[in-house]
């Protein structure tokens, strides 16, 4: 498959590493320039270039956003029509500013990404894992339930599909929190799932006491 990456950093490096080793390809881009990015694409290989954001959005069946909430706002507005997208950003008041929306619990940030990319079908997801649990943890050997869990929350049924397939295809296990407002809540900071080293077993458990709560 086809994955534009758009943030280059502890994540989507990652991230870009996972994709390519399960034989993706990708297009990666951060905000200094694809020149900024010789050396992770020359380290990823053949499946690998750097780009624009923009040229990462063009590229990817599906698009792996991975930057700092507050620079959200900096991301293209159009050309998402259809495109999958990931959204792994979380809300760190300390780093990305108060953004009183999301204070006041009015919303969440993937529907605060998702008014910014109109048409994106978008799929939170890999914010709750810490990256180098991302980077060391998946193991395509593993039965599913066995599996580390990748938290996952949409309003599009095929997209989540996409990416649970995705995401097992890195050795990781995807479940599924529901819609994108009341699931994409449930994974956020301080959230019992967030952060948690929870198998895909463990996490239905979690995610039951949590919905009993
Ligand atoms: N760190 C974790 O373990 C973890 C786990 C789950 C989720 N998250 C979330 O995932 C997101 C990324 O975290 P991170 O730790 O990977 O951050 P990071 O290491 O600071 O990397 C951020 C990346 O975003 C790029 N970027 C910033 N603004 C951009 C723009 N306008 N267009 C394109 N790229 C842009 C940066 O590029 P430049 O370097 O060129 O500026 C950098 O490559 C955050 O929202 C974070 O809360 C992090």
């Amino acid at each position: 498959m086809k994955i534009g990456i758009i943030g280059a950093g502890n994540i989507g490096a990652n991230a870009a590493r996972l994709f390519v080793k399960a034989a993706h390809q990708v297009v990666i881009s951060n905000s200094r320039g694809p020149q900024t990015l010789e050396p992770l694409v020359e380290e990823l290989g053949d499946n690998a270039s750097a780009g624009t954001a923009e040229q990462a959005r063009d590229f990817g069946d599906v698009v792996f956003i991975s930057i700092p909430l507050g620079k959200y706002d900096q991301l293209p507005t159009n050309g998402w029509e259809e495109k999958i997208v990931i959204d792994s950003n979380n809300y760190y008041p300390d780093r990305d500013g108060q953004m009183s929306e999301l204070d006041s619990g009015s919303t969440t940030s993937s529907e605060l990404l998702l008014q910014h990319l109109p048409g994106a079908r978008i799929v939170k997801g890999f914010n709750t894992i810490w990256f180098e649990h991302l980077r060391s943890q998946g193991d395509t050997s593993l039965p599913l339930e066995k599996r580390r869990a990748i938290f996952i929350a949409s309003d599009d049924s095929e997209a989540k599909a996409v990416v649970a397939a995705l995401i097992e295809d890195i050795g990781f296990a995807a479940v599924d929190t529901g819609f994108l407002a009341m699931g994409g809540k449930s994974q956020q900071p301080g959230t019992p799932i967030y952060n948690k080293e929870l198998t895909a077993a463990e996490a239905a458990i979690e995610l039951a006491k949590s919905a009993k709560a």
